[in-house]
C-alpha cells in the first residue's frame, strides 16, 4: 500500500510523533511505502512531496513543529481543487491519505473525502476543542508551557505589586485558560464560553488587594469577550479567514483594570510559545497511538473517518461528526475552576 501523509493548519507539538508512527507502522510492520506532502494540502494540490522512510523520521519524536511543513489553504481553493487532488492521488498510486490537522483541516478532509479521496484523518490542536475526541495532542504541552509561565509571572507580579493579565491561546474555547489557570492558581480565569463582566473582575481583584494581598494574576483566553458595551477600550481585528485574533483582550483588560483600580497592570501575551518546542510525554504517546491506528484504518479501508480518544481507547469516528460542533468548556467545568482572590 502507498500512504500519503500531510500536516495542515497551525502547527502543534506532537505532529512529528504522528508522522514517525505512521512510517514505523506502515513501512516496518506492513511493508508499505509512505510519502509526505509538503506544507499541508498545498503539497497535495501541487504534487509536492517526498518519500518518508525510517531515516527520514529518525530523531523526530521529541521535536516540535512538523518536518513536512504546514500551511492554511482557503476553503474555496480546496473546493476548486478536489478533481486535481484526486488525479494526483491516482497518478502517484496513493491508496490512503492521512491528513493531520485541526478543525479547518478536518473540514477540508471531509470535503475531499466526499469527493472520493481515501482519507483517514488525525486530529490535532493545542486548543483541545475538537468535540469527538476527549483530548487532542498538543494540549498537554501548551498547558504545561502556560502553567510554567504563570508560575514565573507570579513572582514578578508580587515584587511589583501588579496585576498581570496573561493571554493564552484559545480562539473559540477556553480549555488552555481553564487548565493552566487552575494549575497555577490564577485569581480569575476568563474564557470565550462566558462573556465576562469587567466590573465583577475589577471588584474581585480590588478585594484581593484590600485584603492585603500584593498581586493578582488573571488568565484570559484570546477569544474571551466582555459583556457588550461594558468596556471603554476597543477590541482588535479580524484576519483574512474571518478569525478574530490577537484581539488584544489582555491589553484591553490591563487598561481597564489600571483605570478602575489605580493599580499597575501589565498584559502578557504568551502567543506561539505555547505551540513551539518539544511535546510532553503524554502528547508523544497520544500522537504515536493516533498514527498507529490511522495506518490500521487505512489497511481496513476505513475511510472518511478519523482517529479519536474515548476514555483510554482509540476509536474511529466519521469526519462528518468531527467538524459539526466545537468542544466548549461546559459551565460546570468552569464553575470548578476554584479561583480564589
Ligand atoms: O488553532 C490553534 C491556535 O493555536 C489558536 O488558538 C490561535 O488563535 C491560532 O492557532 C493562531 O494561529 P496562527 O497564528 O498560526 O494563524
Amino acid at each position: 500500500m502507498r500512504i500519503g501523509v500531510l500536516t495542515s493548519g497551525g502547527d502543534c507539538p506532537g505532529l512529528n510523533a504522528v508522522i514517525r508512527s505512521v512510517v514505523h507502522r506502515a513501512v516496518v510492520d506492513h511493508g508499505d511505502e509512505v510519502i509526505g506532502f509538503h506544507d499541508g494540502w498545498k503539497g497535495l494540490l501541487e504534487c509536492d512531496y517526498r518519500k518518508l522512510d525510517l531515516d527520514a523520521v529518525g530523531g523526530i519524536l521529541a521535536r516540535g513543529g512538523t518536518i513536512l511543513g504546514s500551511s492554511r489553504v482557503q476553503p474555496a481553493q480546496l473546493r476548486d481543487g478536489v478533481a486535481q487532488a484526486l488525479s494526483h492521488v491516482e497518478d502517484l498510486g496513493v491508496d490512503a491519505v492521512i491528513p493531520i490537522g485541526g478543525e479547518g483541516t478536518l473540514k477540508a478532509a471531509r470535503l475531499l473525502s466526499d469527493g472520493g479521496l481515501p482519507i483517514v484523518g488525525v486530529p490535532k490542536t493545542i486548543d483541545n476543542d475538537i468535540s469527538v475526541t476527549d483530548v487532542t495532542f498538543g494540549f498537554d504541552t501548551a498547558v504545561g508551557v502556560a502553567t510554567e509561565a504563570l508560575d514565573r509571572l507570579k513572582t514578578t507580579a508580587e515584587s511589583h505589586q501588579r496585576v498581570l493579565i496573561v493571554e493564552v491561546m484559545g480562539r473559540h474555547t477556553g480549555w488552555i485558560a481553564l487548565h493552566s489557570g487552575m494549575a497555577a492558581g490564577a485569581h480569575a480565569i476568563l474564557v470565550p464560553e462566558r462573556p465576562f463582566d469587567i466590573t465583577e473582575v475589577a471588584e474581585r481583584v480590588g478585594e484581593r488587594f484590600s485584603a492585603g494581598k500584593k498581586f493578582a494574576i488573571v488568565v484570559v483566553a484570546e477569544g474571551a469577550k466582555p459583556q457588550p458595551g461594558t468596556m471603554k477600550y476597543e477590541q482588535g481585528s479580524t484576519d483574512a479567514y474571518g478569525h478574530e485574533r490577537f484581539s488584544g483582550v489582555a491589553r484591553q483588560l490591563a487598561l481597564e483594570l489600571e483605570d478602575r483600580l489605580g493599580k499597575e497592570a501589565r498584559p502578557v501575551i504568551l502567543g506561539h510559545v505555547q505551540r513551539g518546542g518539544t511535546p510532553t510525554a503524554y502528547d508523544r504517546v497520544l500522537a504515536t497511538r493516533f498514527g498507529w491506528h490511522a495506518v490500521e484504518a487505512a489497511h481496513r479501508g476505513d475511510f472518511g473517518n478519523m482517529t479519536a480518544l474515548r476514555g483510554t481507547e482509540i476509536v474511529m469516528v466519521p469526519l462528518a461528526e468531527a467538524v459539526d460542533t466545537l468542544k466548549t468548556v461546559p459551565a460546570e467545568r468552569y464553575d470548578e475552576c476554584g479561583c480564589v482572590l
